[in-house]
């Protein structure tokens, strides 16, 4: 199996580094237009080979390094930086991934791509449309990541492993994602039931709380260090996992949204099942009106910035 990853930056070299101590592939292969950058993550995770599962670890500024990937992860474009939005790169990335994806499909015709580049769902849904391909072969990562950040809240609250928290974030991966609450279980005891270490179950208050840490995490850790790499790392290889070792996995990937609830044309996350076909089936969750109401909202505001960017 190959893995191709466009973009040697933080997020790019992490996921390559992720995957290859997972041993997801037998090939990584990372494109960058900085030959510098590429040769030198190429370099550095080659070194550490002897520690882990066997693989070929290669890179280039030619995207014929792509060649033939079964997966092909693009992460490259303009990043968020400290008071921006992720929607505030819209314009840019969706012009870089509209070219790229032509590239990427002339050496990797039979490739599934997934989009981590944000905005996420605004650029997953640009290179659908660019591609032409079928829905379950161009997807996003979404808010895999947001979903884990949540996870681990909720998880602090509950004092048990974060493994045995059951709770998703869905919508955009941003500002306007909303937190299934009426679906979170501890172990099977529903979020409202559970008396948290603390003693007490968590209140409207704590809820809030929970979620704002959520929402806001990445511009916490984009001023505290510049970016976020090693979360979304490891949720894009465990998306990748899913795909290459073809394990139809539950994951809230953003996939174009034909008719989910009243919900069409736009590219939003919700629970899917992720194999070796990539999006193989959507999910229908039960959910509170409220919460309904929220993954709406949250998708006019992905179409709205689609739509004005022409899309
Ligand atoms: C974050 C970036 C990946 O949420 O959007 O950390």
């Amino acid at each position: 199996m190959k893995i191709g990853l466009v973009g040697a930056g933080s997020v790019g070299a992490t996921i390559a580094y992720a995957c290859q101590i997972r041993g997801v592939a037998q090939t990584i292969a990372i494109y960058d237009i900085d030959p510098k950058k590429t040769r030198a993550e190429v370099l550095d995770l080659n070194h550490g080979l002897q520690f882990t599962p066997v693989a070929s670890v290669i890179g280039s500024d030619d995207i014929e390094v792509l060649r033939d990937s079964d997966v092909i992860v693009t992460t490259a474009g303009a990043k968020q930086r400290p008071g921006q939005t992720r929607m505030d790169l819209a314009a840019t990335n969706v012009a870089m991934m509209q070219s790229l994806m032509k590239q990427c499909m002339s050496v990797a015709p039979d490739a599934l791509h997934l989009v981590v580049t944000n905005p996420c769902d605004v650029v997953t849904y640009a290179a659908l449309k660019a591609s032409g391909l079928p829905p379950s072969r161009v997807f996003g990562s979404g808010t895999v990541l947001d979903s884990s950040r949540f996870r681990y809240l909720l998880a602090q609250h509950a004092g048990v492993a974060v493994q045995n928290v059951h709770g998703y974030v869905l919508g955009e991966h941003g500002d306007s994602e909303i937190a299934i609450w009426s679906r979170a279980n501890i172990g099977m005891v529903p979020i409202d039931e559970y008396v948290g270490a603390s003693g007490v179950a968590l209140d409207e208050t704590g809820k809030r709380e929970i979620f704002d840490q959520v929402v806001n995490a990445a511009y916490e850790i984009i001023e505290g260090k510049g970016a976020t790499w090693y979360a979304v790392g490891l949720a894009v290889t465990r998306i990748v996992e899913a795909v290459l070792h073809d394990e139809s996995r539950v994951l809230p990937v953003s996939t174009y949204l034909e008719d989910y609830k009243g919900i069409s044309d736009v590219c939003l996350s919700v629970p899917c099942v992720v194999n070796r076909n990539g999006v193989e089936r959507i999910l229908d969750v039960p959910m509170s009106d409220a919460e309904l109401g929220g993954l709406r909202a949250s998708a006019d505001q992905v179409r709205g910035v689609a739509r004005a960017l022409g899309l």
